[in-house]
């Protein structure tokens, strides 16, 4: 039986029971007529009048709960697109609207965040398909050449066996990357920070990088302040986080460009703060958001000239705030062209 049914029935019974009541008052004489004609009448009244109030006061209770029924079917039918729930009525029943409105807000969010994640899944293991395919679909064409006997000179023949190696190479450092990045994310690499020289790092990864320096000719600046301590890190971590930022602006600078590297006290304070700034292209727009996201490369045909498989920047955020630092890029001061990576790290002060 409806809300609304069942007030009107329970009305209807207590108003009969009053006039019940008034007739066998008037039987037992304890009214005389008049006084049962009044009461009577006073009691078939509020039984009219409670009736109607009933039936007024229960409109918006039985309308909010019908749009919280066809709210209930909306979501049992997958669809939370919809405005805002109208709110009416006691309340209690305003509250319990306001509730439901909160919770189909929050599914409205939790939904959206799970269609960002499989769309971000899915573009993961494409490129991680794309990544994978091409060095395998070389080794396997180049292996094929070789096993036909069509190779008969020795020049092409190492020259055959020395990209074979090259793509192995690279899909060795793919794997390592996927490994490593994956392990990060999931919090599973160990912090043991050890007493460590920027400065002495930075030498290494640009000796590293002296023959590539050197073919194009770019312009090397290091500036490292006096007053930076010795810090406590990971050195073979943040050595990889020097590597890529120095490695992406050698790959990406001009022919004579110039590559600075400059190592300060942060503005805020107890940070160490590293920047590498180069003449290339530039990160711009949403590239600045995204550059660090995995296998995001702004060069979107992902061609493997002009960068590798975009993970260098991810693993690099992941250790930076392993560390307990922060990493970005930005247009470097008092320039129109190059870009700035920056990222600090915390000083240890024990
Ligand atoms: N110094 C830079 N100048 C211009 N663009 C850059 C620079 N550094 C990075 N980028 C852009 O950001 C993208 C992501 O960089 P990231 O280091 O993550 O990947 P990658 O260098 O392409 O590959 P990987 O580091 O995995 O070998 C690059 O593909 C490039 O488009
Ligand atoms: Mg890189």
């Amino acid at each position: 039986m409806r809300l609304r049914t069942q007030l009107l029935v329970i009305n209807a019974a207590s108003i009969a029971l009053l006039i019940a009541a008034v007739v066998a008052s008037h039987r037992m004489m304890l009214l005389n007529l008049s006084q049962e004609h009044l009461l009577t009448i006073i009691t078939v009244s509020a039984g009219v009048l409670s009736s109607v109030a009933y039936w007024v006061m229960t409109i918006p209770i039985s309308n909010s709960v019908k749009r919280l029924i066809g709210f209930a079917e909306q979501v049992g039918e997958g669809q939370l697109e919809d405005g805002p729930i109208h709110q009416s009525g006691p309340y209690e029943v305003r509250q319990l609207t306001r509730s439901v409105q909160e919770m189909k807000e929050r599914m409205q969010s939790n939904l959206h965040q799970l269609e960002i994640m499989e769309k971000t899944r899915r573009e993961l293991i494409a490129n991680v398909s794309h990544d994978l395919r091409t060095p395998i679909a070389s080794i396997q064409s180049f292996v094929e050449a070789l096993q036909d006997g069509v190779i008969d000179d020795y020049e092409t023949s190492q020259a055959y066996l020395r990209t074979i190696h090259r793509e192995a190479r690279r899909l060795n450092s793919l794997i390592d990357d996927l490994f490593e990045l994956s392990k990060l994310e999931a919090g599973q690499e160990a912090f043991h920070p050890v007493p460590s020289h920027l400065d002495q790092m930075i030498i290494e990864v640009l000796d590293s990088y002296s023959v590539r320096i050197h073919e194009k000719m770019l312009r090397v600046h290091v500036s490292v302040s006096d007053d930076i301590p010795v810090l406590h890190l990971m050195p073979e971590k943040i050595s990889r986080v020097l590597n890529n930022l120095v490695d992406n602006a050698v790959r990406h600078s001009p022919e004579n460009g110039l590559l600075e590297i400059e190592v300060r006290m942060s503005s805020r304070a107890d940070f160490v703060e590293v920047m590498i700034r180069d003449e290339a292209e530039g990160v711009s727009g949403e590239d600045v958001k995204r550059v660090f996201e995995r296998f995001y490369r702004v060069d979107k045909s992902r061609n493997r000239g002009s960068g590798g498989s975009g993970l260098g920047l991810a693993i690099a955020r992941s250790l930076v705030e392993l560390h307990g630092g922060t990493i970005g890029v930005r247009i470097p001061s008092g320039k129109s062209q190059g870009s700035e990576f920056w990222f600090t790290l915390p000083v240890y002060r024990g």
